[in-house]
């Protein structure tokens, strides 16, 4: 049983039956549009991932036998997939989830049209709920998602970013999907507003620690685990929480010029040296604190079954290894 089987039966019996649900949804959803785009969607989807947004979705709405939630869950995935077939075009990235990503299979026509459509069909899915606020609040992370991309490639280089502009990039770029699938929940389960803003920050702070843990992750490796290159971050010339902390540590490493990191290699050489100064447990540790106050966040304001689930959730995060 993998940790994700673990995490789907902490959100109730009903839970196993209901992520089954999302994934018809969403072999539906990358179907049915000619050869190309259905190959590569489908080739997406078959490569698995964690469906830990679809599982805070379905959490967060009382995991219930309820069709609009399971198109929502389902709905939040499809974006995600979209933004992973994009963000390996920006990230020149060749290798997710253990398999050759779409850009490095496909190219990047190929990639760019392929998560057009997946967004398209996201968005077709969730509609059909028939709730203004929900694609709202969908359409709102979304643009956050293309704002934080953006931000990254504008940071590109800067070996001297501050802290401050690191989390906002992860706000944007990754938590704002977390607290949108706990949002999308709350709305579908019509909770009540203070519990609904309890859960939307619990995803904000969950999704930050995240971002922080997958940049410490890309330092780390190894491949076989992650199903990600090691340094993948570096060689495409972005600098995470691990170089910004390490670069206070070593001064050679502040004045590392990361347009001189052309190789696999290299970039692995770097990752070595960023673990040699300790910056990788204190990246750990400054996650593990969010992932703290994403728990503190539901005391008193959530029932106590949701609380538990969401704490094991959040636990299960804080120890993530890939
Ligand atoms: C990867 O997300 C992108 C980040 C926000 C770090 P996941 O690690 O959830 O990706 P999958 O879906 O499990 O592959
Ligand atoms: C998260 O950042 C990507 C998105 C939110 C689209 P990363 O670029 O670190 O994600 P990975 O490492 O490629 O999965
Ligand atoms: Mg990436
Ligand atoms: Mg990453």
């Amino acid at each position: 049983v993998s940790t994700v089987d673990e995490v789907i039966l902490l959100g109730g019996e009903l839970m196993p039956a209901l992520m089954e649900r999302v994934e018809r949804l969403l072999e539906e959803a990358s179907a049915g549009d000619g050869p190309d785009l259905e190959g590569a969607a489908s080739d997406t989807l078959a490569a698995g991932g964690k469906r830990l947004r679809p599982l805070l979705v379905l959490i967060c709405g009382g995991s219930r036998d309820d069709e609009m939630l399971v198109r929502a869950a389902a709905a939040v995935e499809l974006i995600h997939m979209a933004t992973l077939v994009h963000d390996d075009v920006v990230d020149n990235a060749l290798l997710r989830r253990g398999r050759p990503t779409v850009f490095a299979s496909g190219g990047r026509e190929a990639a760019t049209a392929t998560g057009d459509f997946l967004f398209s069909r996201s968005f077709a899915l969730l509609a059909s709920n028939e709730d203004d606020e929900q694609v709202r609040v969908l359409s709102d992370a979304c643009v956050a998602l293309a704002r934080g991309e953006l931000a990254q490639r504008h940071d590109a280089h800067r070996v001297d970013l501050d802290e401050e502009r690191y989390l906002l990039r992860c706000e944007l770029k990754t938590a704002r999907l977390f607290s949108a699938a706990c949002r999308l929940g709350a709305l579908a389960a019509g909770r009540s507003a203070g519990e609904g803003a309890a859960l939307e920050a619990y995803g904000a702070r969950l999704g930050l620690a995240f971002q922080m843990l997958d940049d410490l992750l890309d330092v780390s490796g190894p491949a076989e685990r992650t199903g990600k290159h090691r340094g993948t971050d570096l060689l495409d010339g972005t600098v995470t929480l691990p170089l910004i902390l390490a670069a206070g540590r070593d001064p050679e490493l502040a004045q590392v010029d990361l347009r001189g990191i052309a190789s696999r290699e290299e970039a692995e050489a770097l990752c070595d040296r960023i673990a040699d100064t300790g910056a990788l447990g204190e990246t750990r540790a400054r996650a593990k604190s969010f992932v703290s106050d994403a728990k503190a966040t539901l005391r008193g304001k959530v029932d106590a079954q949701l609380e538990r689930s969401l704490t094991e959730v959040a636990n299960r995060i804080a120890e993530r290894y890939a």
